[in-house]
């Protein structure tokens, strides 16, 4: 028997840079995700100062779902989802960021969320999932400038007023965490910025204030409207039971989880990371009025977006200076570019006690059912789970992908969320990443998600056709049973 609730929402995630395609069609301006390059084993994607001649951009027609919602809305329908996180794209609405609407842009989104709508699916939409408009970057640094959030809100204010209607669950912005710790890959930030590590920690308080302000008119203008964010979240574990580690384990807990869910949950900033930020030189300006914005728009929800834990310990001396984080180009495990370091705060590492996929990335399942539970404790919200799911390197046999290890992974996800609903967490759904294969925003298209696989790679596009792997019909069955079916070996 599950024990989700009869109303629990079963869908998948994605968002627009990684799957539309179509950059320059419909009137679509540039955005900052437009001018990220393939990269290649052992070569970092890169961000180029415009689109330019040479240079290999795969998200520019990436899986082609301008074209092809519909045919990939019927697939959804067949597997039986009831929800679809998708994000908007700013620069499809906005070409220059602010200003005239692009009615071509808004056309595809109408039709998408009547679509999603007409088959039964839930649409649970991002505003902003790391694709800022090249035009404000170009006029203003982007989220670097605090004008970005007025800008930021007049998009947010068009969208809610537009599909309020149509959709009450809003997710503002995606994976703030992420952002600030790869502050320079999944933004544009031009190079004079790139020695001060301040920069990213303003960034973040920018967004902080345009979210609050969304999260606001959200719950002016939309009836029933409720605000809520996916964080990019990682438990935190401690290497060992020293007490430097675990001191370490806390410091970490509250500047890479606590300093975005305070924020979220209780309208500030948690005054130890916040202190050890203005210590070092790191915290953010904030000017009179800001903490009063943030607390009237507080969130509703959360989405949480899970994939691996974290460990760490106290730093080392020898490694106690300020190293930023850096994934693992290759897909070799145990390549791992760098881990970050806070100097007298916390050292990231590898956890001795947990396998990881090919890039690195801890698989475990405890976490999910750690993390729900802490963060449940904490700010009593209802969750949704955003993105969870399992890179890996599919093969086509046949016609066939037989990824029998995403449907251990994901079981195992599975169980451990129900096992926190059990003990009386608030989650109310599954939109694992991802419905299908996308651009993955590190390591191109080598690296697959998807519960369908679609044919192309980083150089070709091929047909792009779209091929449902064994995960997703292993999949159609547990939204069948709603959930029964991955109970059963636990
Ligand atoms: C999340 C993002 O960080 O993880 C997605 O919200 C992303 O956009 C996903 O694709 C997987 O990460 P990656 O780097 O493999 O694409």
């Amino acid at each position: 028997m599950s024990g989700f609730k009869a109303d629990f929402l079963w869908g998948g995630a994605v968002a627009a840079h990684q799957l539309e395609g179509g950059w320059q069609e419909g009137g679509k301006g540039v955005s900052v995700a437009d001018v990220m390059t393939a990269g290649a084993h052992g070569v970092p994607r890169e961000i180029t100062n415009g689109v330019l001649p040479g240079k290999n951009y795969p998200n520019h027609d990436a899986i082609d779902f301008y074209h092809r919602y519909k045919e990939d809305i019927a697939l959804m329908k067949e597997c039986g989802f009831t929800a679809y996180r998708f994000s908007f794209s700013w620069s499809r609405i906005f070409p220059d960021g602010v200003g005239e609407v692009n009615p071509k842009g808004l056309e595809f989104y109408d039709n998408l969320v009547n679509e999603l709508v007409a088959n039964g699916i839930k649409p649970i939409p991002t505003i902003y999932h790391y694709d800022m408009p090249m035009a404000l970057v170009d006029k203003y640094d982007g989220w670097i400038s605090r004008q970005s959030v007025d800008d930021f809100v007049a998009y947010g204010e068009f969208l809610i007023r537009r599909y309020g209607d149509r959709i009450k669950d809003w997710l503002i912005i995606n994976e703030q965490s992420i952002i600030v710790e790869f502050w320079k890959k999944k933004n544009y930030v031009p190079e004079k910025y790139h020695g001060d590590p301040q920069v990213k920690f303003q960034i973040n308080h920018h967004m902080n204030l345009g979210q609050a302000k969304i999260s606001k008119l959200i719950h002016e203008l939309v009836e029933g409207g409720r605000s809520g964010a996916a964080i990019g979240y990682s438990p935190v574990y401690g290497l060992d039971s020293t007490p430097k580690n675990m001191l370490a384990m806390l410091n970490a807990e509250d500047l890479k989880n606590h300093f975005f869910l305070d924020i979220y949950f209780k309208g500030k900033y948690p005054v130890g990371a916040f202190r050890y930020l203005e210590e070092h030189g790191m915290a953010p300006v904030i000017e009179e009025g800001d903490m009063e914005i943030i607390r009237e728009g507080m969130l509703d929800f959360l989405g949480v977006n899970y994939y691996a834990s974290k460990c760490v310990r106290f730093p080392d001396a020898d490694k106690n200076e300020l190293t930023e984080a850096r994934s693992n180009l290759s897909g070799k495990k145990g390549a791992m570019g760098a881990y970050e370091v806070m100097p007298d705060f916390y050292q990231y590492m590898k956890n001795p006690n947990a396998d990881t996929n090919d890039w690195d990335w801890t698989i475990d399942p405890t976490g999910m059912q750690y993390l729900l539970r802490d963060i449940y404790q904490r700010y009593e919200i209802p969750m949704i789970i955003t993105e969870n799911g399992l890179g890996a390197r599919d093969v086509l046999e046949d016609g066939k992908v037989h990824d029998d290890y995403r449907i251990d992974y994901w079981t195992k996800h599975l169980q451990a969320i129900h096992r926190a609903i059990e003990l009386g967490v608030d989650v109310r759904g599954f939109l694992p990443w991802s419905f299908v294969d996308v651009l993955s925003t590190s390591n191109g298209y080598q690296k697959r998600y998807g519960l369908v696989y679609v044919n192309r790679d980083d150089e070709d596009i091929k047909d792009l056709a779209r091929i449902p792997k064994d995960s997703y019909y292993w999949y159609q069955k547990v939204i069948a049973t709603n959930g029964a079916h991955c109970l059963e070996e636990e």
